[in-house]
């Protein structure tokens, strides 16, 4: 399948990313995950996206689903749903860097009837060659924009793959 062009800024993001992340935010207990992202070409100009998390019990914690868009090369479309009862469209501009990019994106978001308030979002996402860096903050709660995730992720080759059973 050929990678449609558009998408070239964002081309080895395709695969799986795993790796250990920290979280922690004013109202709750600090905690360590698991995380796994994969990033799938599906032929068309943007990513399908997947993300699981795991404590380090091996208990799920949260998973996100969505797709990846990028515009004229230089700006990023993360369109998010939550399984909390958000949806989050996210976007930024995308930087190019030596061995990969960064890009911070601003999100707006909808709450279903039952979820907590999150009111909006920011994601940084910095890839530099086969690591991943991820942030995350919200302001939720009622509480202004705050630090919630960070995670280091890295490539996950197929020997890796092996070794995972
Ligand atoms: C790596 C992904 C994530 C992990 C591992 C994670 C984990 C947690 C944990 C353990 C808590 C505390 C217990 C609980 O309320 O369940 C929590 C609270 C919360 N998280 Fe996350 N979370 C993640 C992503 C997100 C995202 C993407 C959002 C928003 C879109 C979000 C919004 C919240 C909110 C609103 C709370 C409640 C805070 C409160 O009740 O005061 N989380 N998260």
């Amino acid at each position: 399948m050929t990678l449609h062009p558009g998408l070239a800024a964002v081309a080895s993001l395709i695969g799986t990313w795993r790796g250990e992340g920290s979280g922690q935010y004013p109202t709750i207990d600090s905690f360590q995950y698991t995380e796994e992202v994969t990033f799938t070409d599906v032929g068309k100009p943007f990513l399908h996206y997947i993300q699981r998390t795991w404590s380090p019990a091996g208990a799920p914690m949260h998973t996100e689903t969505g797709y990846l868009r990028v515009v004229g090369g230089t700006s990023m479309e993360f369109v998010l749903a939550q399984p909390t009862g958000q949806t989050e469209l996210a976007e930024g501009p995308l930087i190019a860097t030596v061995d990969g990019f960064t890009c911070t994106l601003e999100s707006r978001l909808v709450n279903s009837a039952s979820a907590k308030q999150v009111d909006a979002t920011e994601r940084r996402l910095d890839l530099a060659a086969d690591v991943l860096t991820t942030h995350f903050a919200m302001a939720a709660v009622g509480l202004p924009m705050t630090h919630h995730l960070t995670s280091r992720l890295l490539r996950s080759t197929p020997a890796a793959e092996a070794q995972q059973g």
